[in-house]
């Protein structure tokens, strides 16, 4: 009897053990640390038959993908071999009180010297899906950069069913020249840099393009199978749509949020954005393109050439032609009006939308091109852009420095929540009187308050399609529209049940969008035009974030290898 009772009560023990033993282990599992080396160095690539040397990331174009698990901790060692200095930004990680690790130069760091490194220490908290990183400073993203893949906690499945297989697919933008030059070009000038000669799709631009016969990136698949597609728009300037000819897709999740699926036969994606899609591969086997072309619906120059990859099932001979997707047609205004308008959260119990539904902070910004003097240039004037009549001028020094060291004069938090006046935004074009204003100034935020912020598109020389992007947040798109945001009657009908939650919206040509985010996140965050001709007109400013009450709810202490201006 006693023996028994002692083996049962051993057996318990045992039992216990194992559980602990396991959840242990369950536990360092989902606590995992990732380590990576970055090596920036530079390498001769060849595309469309001429080869030049370009900034990459361990020699790759593009550069590693970065795995990782929601709830690591991942390093990131920067080594600077290039002759640029360099920094690198996390694309739509929420860096929680730890902007040290988001990477815009001169916004929360100084760039990373030549010869020197800097380690990246962040946690990912509370996110899962597919983001990117990307080269911060001059147009250097342009060959730096890579695909971020967040999965899911440990036995967390996805809400959706299980692929069979996934392809990390990362769309681009290449330049014949060495793109610093051409930007140097442009801005000697004060005109636009010469436009990219071919858009790529991981890294090559596909067969319909000189000398690229090999550089044809080949997604070899299975007949009946579902495919999980990470989608990552990293071209500098194009907006972008994407179709697999005879294939349509089911987009799942958007900027490393879920979404409610849809089906659709194109989508289109603003440079910064990713987009998750499933793609049954339920046709005759055969050899098909993936297609990217740009979306342009106002007549500004766009480098307008389709690049292609295929879609390969296996075991068709390369000999096979592959057929052509419909892509909507370069001005498809409709199209893109209603395929933002399908995106939505999914907004389950394990994945809440949780968009505030009280505004603490309304903000107002109008997005403008303007001009500005300059003896040098064609007509005595450059271009530049403006948010609120404001042209940013780039500090010397990292902002976040400044903000948490008590720095004065690098900035000032004076950007006004609206306009110095009032327009007709959309109506005609308005070519005179383009000059702006000059500065440093960010915008001052409480913690932990709801702020809305209507975005809003001018005709200030031309209206234009913009894509937003705020660092150290996501943010639900409430509502948009086309012409004037009217505060009187667009709030009614907003969606503040399943709207879209993301890092980075294009704003409508000759429209508006309006965020809300909680900004529980201190620290200083830069807020831009991922068109990265118009961030470097001045298309740009940041919040400054307060800390909050609690020790855990201040910007953290600098790591002690950051680097110094
Ligand atoms: Cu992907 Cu500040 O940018």
């Amino acid at each position: 009897m006693s023996t028994n009772r002692t083996s049962r009560f051993g057996r318990s023990l045992l039992f216990l053990c194992i559980f602990v033993f396991v959840s242990l282990l369950s536990v360092q599992i989902e606590a995992a640390t990732k380590k990576y080396q970055f090596n920036v160095e530079v390498k001769n690539v060849s595309r469309l038959c001429h080869a030049k040397p370009i900034v990459t990331v361990n020699g790759g174009f593009p550069g590693p993908t970065v795995y990782a698990r929601e709830g690591d901790r991942v390093l990131i060692n920067v080594t600077n071999h290039a002759q640029y200095n360099m920094s690198i930004h996390w694309h739509g990680l929420k860096q929680y009180a730890n902007g040290w690790a988001d990477g815009p130069a001169y916004i929360t760091q100084c760039p990373i010297k030549t010869g020197s490194s800097y380690v990246y220490d962040f946690n990912i908290t509370g996110q899962r899906g597919t983001l990117w990183w990307h080269a911060h400073i001059l147009w250097l993203r342009a060959t730096v950069y890579g695909a971020i893949v967040i999965l899911p906690k440990q036995a967390t499945p996805f809400p959706f069913p299980r692929p069979d297989g996934e392809q990390v697919i990362v769309f681009g933008e290449w330049w014949h020249a060495d793109v610093e030059e051409v930007v140097k070009q442009g801005n000697a000038l004060g005109l636009p840099p010469n436009m990219s000669d071919a858009h790529t799709i991981n890294g090559k631009p596909g067969p319909l393009f000189l000398c690229s016969e090999k550089h044809t990136f080949v997604m070899e698949v299975e007949q009946g199978k579902r495919y999980l597609l990470r989608i990552v728009n990293a071209a500098l300037n194009d907006e972008l749509f994407f179709a697999i000819a005879g294939h349509n897709m089911t987009v799942v999740e958007i900027d490393a949020v879920y979404t409610k699926p849809f089906t659709t036969n194109a989508l289109l994606i603003a440079p910064g954005q990713t987009t998750n899609v499933i793609v049954s591969t339920n046709r005759a086997p055969g050899r098909y393109f993936m297609a990217v072309r740009p979306f342009q619906d106002v007549p500004i120059p766009v480098d307008n050439k389709t690049a292609t990859a295929i879609l390969q099932y296996k075991n068709i001979p390369t000999t096979v032609m592959p057929l052509l997707p419909n892509l909507p047609q370069p001005n498809d205004t409709e199209f893109a009006l209603t395929y933002n308008k399908k995106l939505r959260s999914l907004n389950t119990a394990n994945f809440p939308a949780n968009v505030p539904m009280k505004v603490d902070r309304s903000l107002f910004f109008t997005v403008g091109l303007g001009k500005s003097v300059c003896a040098t240039c064609v007509n005595g004037t450059r271009l530049s852009a403006s948010l609120n009549n404001i042209t940013f001028v780039m500090p010397e020094t990292g902002l976040l420095q400044a903000h948490y060291f008590n720095k004065k004069g690098v900035f000032t938090v004076d950007f006004p929540d609206k306009p110095p006046t009032a327009f007709n935004y959309t109506g005609a074009p308005i070519t005179a009187n383009l000059f702006t204003s000059k500065g440093t100034r960010l915008s001052k935020i409480a913690f932990n308050s709801t702020v809305e912020l209507v975005i809003q598109d001018t005709n200030l020389l031309s209206v234009e399609s913009h894509p937003f992007h705020l660092h150290g947040f996501n943010f639900f798109v409430v509502g948009t529209g086309v012409g004037n945001f009217d505060p009187a009657t667009d709030p009614a009908t907003y969606n503040l049940v399943d709207p879209p939650e993301r890092n980075t919206i294009g704003v409508p040509t000759g429209g508006w969008a309006a965020i809300r985010f909680r900004a529980d996140n201190p620290g200083v965050w830069f807020f831009h035009c991922h068109l990265e001709l118009h961030t470097g007109w001045g298309l740009k400013t940041a919040f400054v974030v307060e800390d909050g009450p609690r020790k855990d709810q201040a910007v953290r202490p600098p790591p002690k290898d950051l680097p110094a201006c």
